[in-house]
């Protein structure tokens, strides 16, 4: 299980007492029944408040769900079929196109670079188990990007297929990054082929699905009703892209479901989504520290820290409330931000990402008949050494400086604890909307720019 730690957050002035976190014990344990009942409510049905709407709480039970149908119902399940969809690509196709933006992309992107191997894409296909390569677009509209990837896809005669992912179906970005890809689809495999090369995932009805059924798409997967899109990594939306990857589908959904169980069952001084929530906003509250930097310790996790900015940004960045995220990735950005972090404005909380086992050998910095470097004398010392020498120097720093930070640590980059780990911060971030009085659900801001976009363009 992930283990959040807090002793570099109490430490008296500048950072919090325990007596901060004891205060939010009890509003933060009536809010987790809220936030039970509104997953129980979803799940069953139930007519949803006015005051609540949108209820978007479907994410929440997710996981649970999905591993039950397996279970009871093999591979007649949504889960079984979405394997069963991503082997089928796999063996048609050696690249993939992953079409989507914000939620629709994010969490796939995460899972990508925080499971697979670093160089997924350039590796030899036995690194990466004979599995497609992946490609991400539709999230922008950057004509060079585009020319760029098709040059890449013309560039050999190997075979590609697209996977379009859309809630709404409608999102212009990704609609126009479907067409023209498909268009040169067409052109290598033929219209009569298309629907086997092209899978999308989207509601049950819409544009995209209009237009998938138009090209005979044979397999179609749901973003379920009630799931946002910043919610629903743990739907098809991130699951038909991890199982192309080669990713354990069911060991995300499992590690997702300790989760659940976790926020369910432990007490306030032991529950790492209460702790995270308290922490985070007995810091706002105590010294306006209102900037929340994810300082993840490797570039495995830096997109799952841009999909959590996400998360945080178009959750709780309403009604002139929200704290503002920022992921950083040490010790990259020590050499860039760490001098603001470390004595500029206090008004930043750092919570410090970090995988406590490595997935490779460590390797050593060795001995060397040319020692102009000096390093000799670390010789023995691996960089995994280094990094933890990096992360508690640092930590130290701020500390002698009163700048409180929290450790969140991940025992394992695998599927199980990544499954925990998105779990625990959707749990976090619908916590803390409730206890701020911001619906997390919903994101009415983002469609100003949509409406003024489309207006423009059909002038
Ligand atoms: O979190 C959200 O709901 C948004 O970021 C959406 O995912 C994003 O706007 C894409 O929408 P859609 O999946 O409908 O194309």
């Amino acid at each position: 299980m992930l283990q959040y730690n807090l002793d570099g957050t109490l430490i008296g002035p500048g950072g919090l007492e325990a007596a901060d976190l004891e205060k939010l014990a009890s509003p933060l344990t009536s809010i987790r029944e809220e936030v039970l009942a509104e997953a129980d409510l979803w799940a069953s049905g139930g007519n949803v408040p006015d005051a609540k709407q949108p209820l978007d709480a479907g994410f929440h039970l997710l996981p649970n769900r999905l591993l039950d149908e397996l279970a009871a119902e093999g591979d007649d399940s949504e889960l079984a079929r979405i394997q069963a969809s991503a082997d089928r690509l796999s063996e048609l196709v050696d690249r993939v196109v992953v079409l989507g933006i914000g939620g629709s992309y994010m969490g796939a992107r995460a899972l990508l670079e925080a499971c697979c191997h670093p160089y997924y894409n350039q590796v030899a296909p036995t690194l990466r188990h004979g599995r497609p390569e992946i490609y991400f677009e539709g999230n922008n509209v950057d004509n060079d990007a585009v020319h760029g990837l098709l040059d890449l896809l013309a560039g050999d005669s190997r075979d590609w297929g697209i996977v379009c992912i859309s809630k709404s179906g409608g999102t212009l970005e990704t609609a126009a990054a479907f067409r023209i890809f498909l268009r040169e689809l067409a052109e290598s495999v033929g219209d009569e082929q298309l629907g086997k090369y092209v899978v999308p995932v989207t509601g049950d009805s819409g544009k995209l699905f209009d237009l998938a059924t138009a090209i005979g798409c044979s397999e179609r997967f749901p973003v379920p009703d009630g799931v946002g899109g910043r919610f629903s990594v743990l739907s098809a939306v991130g699951l038909l892209p991890a199982a192309i990857m080669g990713l354990d589908i069911e060991a995300l959904l499992a590690g997702a479901a300790e989760m659940n169980e976790h926020f369910a069952t432990a007490s306030f001084e032991k529950n790492i989504v209460l702790q995270y929530v308290a922490a985070g906003h007995a810091m706002e509250k105590k010294h306006g520290a209102d900037i929340r930097i994810l300082s993840t310790w490797g570039k495995r996790l830096e997109a799952v820290g841009l999909w959590y900015d996400q998360l945080l940004a178009e959750s709780l960045g309403k009604h002139e409330k929200g704290a503002m995220p920022l992921t950083i990735v040490n010790t990259r950005d020590l050499h860039s931000r760490g001098q603001q972090h470390q004595e500029g404005k206090r008004d930043k909380y750092i919570t410090n990402l970090i995988v406590a086992e490595g997935t490779r050998e460590p390797i050593a910095i060795g001995e060397s008949d040319n020692n102009q470097d000096g390093l000799n004398e670390l010789a023995k010392k691996t960089l995994p050494e280094v990094l933890s020498a990096a992360i508690a120097g640092t930590n130290q720093a701020y500390r002698e400086d009163n700048r409180p930070t929290a450790d969140l640590v991940i025992p394992e980059l695998d599927e199980l604890h990544l499954g925990q780990l998105l779990q625990m911060l959707m749990l976090a971030t619908v916590v803390e909307g409730r206890l701020i009085s911001v619906n997390p659900y919903g994101q009415p801001g983002v469609e100003a720019y949509k409406k003024n976009m489309n207006a423009i363009l059909r002038k």
